[in-house]
């Protein structure tokens, strides 16, 4: 295998596909626009469902990138050689454009050519779907990659189960596929040893996906208008493989990473390391994304806590001090600074948030681990009450996520439902007598912070035209059902009379109650009708832009209210620092 490091597989693979006649196109987001049903990005195609669904893309018909994805649903794996929960996705598209006589002798040409990976074809294996009453055995594909050399002996046909691709949430385009494994040297691990299972024979590095379908959300499969090709190789398991390791945690990209943690470590534990080394590079991009998560109870802050307490959590086991997880952090930036120059832009805010993570987190884990060694000596039965769990989330912060975790490892179990069910009538008697309704759940959209997004718009508008335009430039926001926060480029403390003239323009604002409308256009259409908001798609991605009568145009996701009538009476607490250059704005609804 021809050692790659990660810089040159990046441009390996941009280069490859602009000789195919690609558009690049920036990596979008971690947080995805207009999607309620997943809360990260998990894959190259999911910023492009739009497109995949048909919309025009600017940039053609023919597209590759690589995208920072975040999956956390194997959380509990990471540690071992393979898992991580942010990882990087190679990908190309065809948007109605080439299909399997193009893509499949062209990923075999990436695969094998001396130009590109250079891998030995005798150690290639593939996987084709086997067919069912959706879509027919794809003969097509088999006998393509026949014609490329792949014997038939190493053409798999699998069911839907391994040989299908839809996207994270239940609904959207999707289709059959056909995956590309290297296979190790070594015996089968029986007779009926394939792709499938999960022996270590065969590791899969590419997909290829052949979308022909939506699925809809009542479980149809709709043909779509026009097939695509969505493809995606994971860069750490490529470069795994390209330099001869066992674990993705020793590549390029993590070995200096460990050795940082090792330098700060005085004990030594494979898994902890790895833990903390994921959790904080994850947390790295979570943070210090362009749309600016801050830990908080609920969505994707309440994902960004769980990581960063879990990796304090991990990193005690290294008997890590405070304030190493910025310092691991700092590592990271280094690393991928070139290709993530927002991780550099972000690094005061991404170390900020960490260390206030650790210090509010600190403050209560070890009274809070000696309550749960308490509970557990105590413990009748084998599974600790929801009100018990969520006694340790209330009062020392534990993600009851964690308490499963602490609970297993003293083989109890946690009344997860019964933890739900404790926090909803917390919610409710919290709230009494004010008037929202609570949807319940930690990751619901409720009213209340509907409302607060909604001033949130109205605040940002109102910032820029008192401080006439010196600034005020979205950095972050994060709101809860009790306030709102919002980041904003601005070099000096505001002044009082600053402060009340924001306060009374949003409150004219309410009074008017305007109609507040929602519509999609392309990021330049935005730009040009003056919306504000995060530039971050490129190439003309079609975006929603909520307009609050004269007083405000946005690019945003929503949701929002649809008056700004229904927002009640708006009051700034705070105004501070946060960072250079950057202040913050803490405001409520009365
Ligand atoms: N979207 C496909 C995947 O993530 C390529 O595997």
């Amino acid at each position: 295998m021809k050692n790659i490091d990660s810089y040159t597989l990046r441009k390996m693979w941009l280069d490859f596909y602009r000789e195919k006649g690609h558009a690049i196109i920036s990596s979008a987001s971690l947080i995805p626009e207009n999607d309620p049903t997943v809360l990260f990005t998990t894959a190259g195609m999911h910023p492009l469902v739009p497109y995949l669904l048909g919309a025009k893309h600017p940039a053609g018909t023919r597209l590759a990138d690589v995208q920072k994805c975040v999956r956390t649903g194997d959380i509990d794996e990471v540690g071992d050689d393979s898992h991580c929960t942010f990882f990087e996705m190679l990908g190309n598209w065809s948007l109605g454009d080439y299909f399997k006589k193009e893509q499949i002798p062209w990923s075999y040409e990436f695969l094998t050519s001396e130009k590109y990976l250079g891998i030995d074809p005798k150690r290639l294996a593939v996987t084709v779907f086997a067919g069912d009453e959706d879509c027919p055995r794809d003969e097509e594909s088999a006998q393509l990659w026949q014609e490329c050399g792949i014997p038939k002996e190493r053409i798999f046909y699998l069911p839907k189960k391994n040989n299908w691709w839809g996207p994270a949430g239940t609904t959207g385009p999707c289709g059959p596929d056909t995956e590309m494994f290297i296979v190790a040297d070594r015996d089968d691990c029986g007779e009926d040893c394939s792709p499938a299972c999960d022996c270590g024979k065969y590791l899969e590095i590419w997909n290829d996906v052949f979308m022909q379908y939506n699925k809809t959300a009542d479980g149809k499969f709709e043909p779509l208008a026009k097939r695509n090709v969505d493809t995606g190789m994971g860069l750490e398991r490529t470069l795994c493989t390209m330099q001869g390791k066992k674990s993705v945690y020793d590549t390029d990209i993590f070995v200096p990473i460990l050795a940082k943690i090792r330098e700060l470590s005085s004990n030594s534990d494979t898994k902890a390391e790895r833990v903390v080394a994921d959790h904080v590079r994850t947390s790295v991009f979570i943070i210090g994304d362009e749309k600016g998560v801050t830990c908080s109870n609920v969505d994707q802050g309440y994902i960004l806590r769980r990581l960063l307490r879990r990796a304090i959590r991990f990193g005690k086991q290294l008997a890590l001090s405070k304030g190493d997880l910025g310092k691991i952090a700092l590592t990271i930036i280094d690393i991928y600074k070139d290709v993530y120059p927002e991780l550099l832009e972000g690094k005061d805010k991404i170390i900020g948030e960490i260390n206030a993570e650790e210090e509010r987190f600190e403050k209560t884990l070890s009274t809070g681990m000696k309550e749960f060694e308490k509970l557990v000596f105590y413990q009748k039965g084998d599974t600790i009450s929801g009100k018990a769990a969520f006694r340790l989330y209330e009062t020392y912060g534990f993600p009851v996520e964690m308490t499963v975790e602490l609970a297993k490892e003293h083989n109890l179990k946690v009344d997860v439902e019964g933890f739900e069910n404790a926090y909803k009538e917390h919610q409710q008697k919290s709230h009494a007598g004010a008037e929202q309704k609570f949807k319940g759940g930690l990751a619901d959209h409720t009213e209340a912070i509907t409302r607060l997004h909604t001033a949130t718009h109205l605040m940002h508008a109102a910032l820029k035209k008192v401080l006439n335009d010196e600034g005020a430039n979205q950095k972050g926001s994060n709101i809860t059902e009790e306030r709102l926060r919002f980041d904003f480029t601005f070099g000096r403390a505001m002044t009082p009379e600053e402060i009340a003239k924001v306060e009374e323009l949003v409150n004219e604002a309410i009074k008017a109650n305007a109609p507040i409308v929602c519509e999609e256009m392309t990021v330049e259409e935005a730009r040009a009708q003056g919306a504000i908001g995060l530039f971050a798609s490129k190439y003309g991605e079609r975006v929603k832009v909520y307009t609050m009568g004269e007083f405000s145009k946005e690019i945003c996701g929503g949701p929002h209210a649809s008056s700004t009538g229904e927002l009640g009476k708006f009051k700034i607490l705070k105004e501070q620092s946060s960072g250079a250059g950057v202040r913050r704005i803490k405001a409520i609804l009365e």
